[in-house]
C-alpha cells in the first residue's frame, strides 16, 4: 500500500465533508427530524455545454479505475488489459460499464520537446497501443493528468503551461475519458485553469468526457458543468487499498446534498465506489452501490476485477439497480428524511413514471419502517406495485404506503410503479469501439467492417442516426438492423487516395423513445491504412 502523501492537502473537501457529518449528528441528537441543509442552487447554474454539443454521458458515466486498490505502483499495461479482460469477461461490458484505463500510474514524462511521451517500460504499447487495445474489446478509454505543476504522487508533470499540448496528446492517443486532478495548483485560480483546459480539449478535436477531480474544492457543482461532465465533490473515498465505510458514507451524506445541481451530462461524483474492496460485507457492498445508483453517480468500480467473488459480481451487474442509474431523466436522489439512524432518499423518478426509493439504516439492529405514497411522490390512494431491486420480487398493489426493514448498515432499494412491470432503460455495448480497414492493392478497393450495438437494456431504442459531419469522403456508414440489435456498416473507398493512414471518428445518436430525450451520443475509430496508392 503506498501511503497518500498528498492526502493532507485535500483538507478543505475533506471539512466539507465532515461538517455534512456533523451537521447530520447535530440533526439526530437534537430530535426531531429535520432534513439536513441543502446548499442554495447558484443563481449563476452553468449551461450544459457537453449535453448540448458533444453528447456525452447524459447518463452517469460507468467503467473502472484503478486507484481504490491499487494506487499508483502496480499500474502498468498488462494490470490494465487484465482489468480490461475481466471487465468483459465477468460480465460488467454487458451491464453497461465501459471507460477504463490507468489513474496516477507513471504513464507519461515531459520530453525535451515539452511534449508528453509515454512510458514505454510500464506500457509497452504506448498510450496509444493501450488505447486500440481497450477499443477493440468494445470499451472506452480512461486517462489521468493533474491540472497542477505536477500529478499528486509528484511522479507524473501536470498540464499546468502545457494546456494545450497535452490535450493534443491525449486526443492523440484516443481518450474517451480524462480525469484531471488539482494537486500542486498553488496559486491558480480554480475556474479559470479547468475552463483553459476544456477549450484545449475542445480545440484538440476529439470529444471526451472531462471528470474535474477537486474533491469539493472551488465548489465546482456551482460552474463545472459548463466546462466538464462530472466533478468529485468530496476528499477522496479510501487510501489506497483500505476501503473506509464510514468515511464512505460520510460522503454520500455531503453528496447527497447537491442533488440539484446534478442532470444529464453533468454529474456529482462522490468518488469511485469501493464496492468489492477488501473488508466490506455482501450487505455493505450492496447499500453503497444502492446509494451510488440512488445519486446518479458515475459508477466507477475501484475494486479488482480480477477474481471476483460470485457475490461482487451479482452486486456490479445488478441491471435492476443499474436501471436507477442510467435512467434518462438523469435526476439525482437525495435524503428527503433522516432521524440519525433512518434516512429516507426519493425524489428519483424514473423514465417509465416510477420513482426509486431507498432506505438506509445506520443503526446496530434491525429496522422497519413504512414508507407512505404521499412521501414519495405519489396520491396515497394509489394502488401501486413495489420492486425489490436486490431480491427482485414485485409486491402490491398496494396502497398507502409500503413496510420495509434493513439491517445495520443496510439498504433496501425499492423501485414503485403504478403498472405492474419495472423496464431497463436501454443500456448499449458494442462488439468494438475502433475498426481497421486495409487496402493494399493499387486498384480502387472497398473494404468495409460492421460494427454491433447491442441493447442490454429492456425499453425500446431508436435507430441510431450517424451524423454526417463525422463521416469523411472516403467512408460512407450506414445503420442496419434494428431494435435491440443494430450494425453500422463502415464501407470504404480508396479510389483517389494516396498512400497513407487515415482516421475517422464517427458518431452515433440516438433518442430514447419513451422520454424523447437524447441518449449518450456514441463515437468510434476508424482507421484505414492505404498501403499502395488507391488510384
Ligand atoms: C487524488 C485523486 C485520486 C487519485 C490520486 C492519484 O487523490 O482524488 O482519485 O487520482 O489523486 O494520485
Amino acid at each position: 500500500m503506498i501511503p497518500n502523501k498528498h492526502f493532507y492537502f485535500r483538507f478543505p473537501a475533506l471539512a466539507v465533508a465532515l461538517a455534512a457529518s456533523a451537521a447530520l449528528l447535530l440533526a439526530a441528537c437534537a430530535g426531531p427530524a429535520e432534513p439536513p441543509a441543502k446548499p442554495a442552487p447558484s443563481p449563476a447554474a452553468p449551461a450544459r455545454y457537453h449535453a448540448e454539443g458533444d453528447g456525452l454521458a447524459l447518463t452517469p458515466p460507468m467503467g473502472w479505475y484503478p486507484w481504490n486498490i491499487f494506487g499508483q505502483e502496480p499500474q502498468n499495461e498488462k494490470l490494465i488489459r487484465e482489468i480490461a479482460d475481466a471487465l468483459v469477461a465477468s460480465g460488467m461490458k454487458d451491464a453497461g460499464y465501459a471507460y477504463v484505463g490507468p489513474d496516477e500510474g507513471i504513464c507519461f514524462s515531459r520530453g525535451a520537446d515539452g511534449v508528453l511521451t509515454p512510458n514505454l517500460q510500464r506500457y509497452p504499447s504506448g498510450l496509444r497501443g493501450l488505447g486500440d487495445y481497450i477499443h477493440g474489446l468494445g470499451l472506452k478509454y480512461a486517462l489521468y493528468t493533474d491540472a497542477g505543476s505536477k500529478t499528486c504522487s509528484t511522479a507524473m508533470p501536470g498540464t499546468k503551461g502545457n494546456e494545450q499540448a497535452d490535450m493534443k496528446s491525449f486526443a492523440d492517443w484516443r481518450a474517451d475519458y480524462i480525469k484531471i486532478d488539482w494537486c500542486n495548483s498553488e496559486g491558480q485560480d480554480i475556474v479559470k485553469t479547468y475552463s483553459l483546459l476544456g477549450q484545449a480539449q475542445r480545440a484538440a478535436g476529439r470529444p471526451l468526457i472531462h471528470s474535474l477531480c477537486s474533491w469539493g474544492d472551488g465548489y465546482p457543482w456551482q460552474w463545472a458543468g459548463a466546462i466538464g461532465h462530472m466533478w468529485r465533490t468530496t476528499s477522496d473515498i479510501c487510501a489506497p487499498g483500505a476501503a473506509d465505510w464510514a468515511r464512505a458514507l460520510r460522503i454520500a451524506f455531503a453528496n447527497e446534498k447537491l442533488a440539484d445541481y446534478a442532470g444529464p451530462g453533468r454529474w456529482n461524483d462522490p468518488d469511485m465506489m469501493i464496492v468489492g474492496m477488501p473488508g466490506l460485507t455482501d450487505a455493505q457492498n450492496r447499500t453503497l452501490f444502492s446509494l451510488w445508483c440512488m445519486m446518479a453517480s458515475p459508477l466507477i468500480a475501484g475494486n479488482d476485477l480480477r477474481g471476483m467473488a460470485p457475490a461482487t459480481i451479482a452486486v456490479l451487474t445488478n441491471l435492476e439497480a443499474i436501471a436507477v442509474n442510467q435512467d434518462p431523466l438523469g435526476k439525482q436522489g437525495h435524503v428527503i428524511w433522516n432521524d440519525g439512524n433512518i434516512s429516507l432518499w426519493a425524489e428519483k423518478p424514473l423514465f417509465d413514471g416510477s420513482r426509486a426509493v431507498l432506505l438506509l439504516y445506520q443503526g446496530k439492529h434491525r429496522a422497519e419502517k413504512k414508507i407512505l405514497w404521499e412521501e414519495i411522490g405519489f396520491a396515497a390512494s394509489d394502488a401501486l406495485y413495489v420492486r425489490n431491486l436486490w431480491t427482485h420480487e414485485t409486491s402490491g398493489p398496494l396502497t398507502g404506503g409500503v413496510t420495509v426493514s434493513a439491517g445495520p448498515e443496510e439498504a433496501a432499494f425499492i423501485r414503485v410503479s403504478k403498472a405492474n412491470d419495472f423496464p431497463i432503460p436501454p443500456i448499449i455495448t458494442a462488439d468494438s469501439y475502433r475498426i481497421v480497414l486495409r487496402s493494399n492493392g493499387s486498384d480502387p478497393q472497398a473494404p468495409a467492417a460492421t460494427i454491433t450495438m447491442t441493447n442490454k437494456g429492456s425499453a425500446e431504442l431508436g435507430l441510431w442516426k450517424i451524423d454526417p459531419k463525422s463521416v469523411p469522403s472516403w467512408l460512407s456508414v450506414s445503420v442496419q438492423g434494428g431494435g435491440k440489435r443494430q450494425m453500422f456498416v463502415n464501407k470504404a473507398s480508396t479510389a483517389g487516395l494516396a498512400k497513407g493512414a487515415y482516421h475517422a471518428l464517427v458518431r452515433a445518436d440516438n433518442i430514447e423513445p419513451v422520454t424523447g430525450r437524447p441518449m449518450s451520443a456514441f463515437y468510434y475509430d476508424v482507421d484505414m491504412e492505404v498501403t499502395d496508392g488507391g488510384r
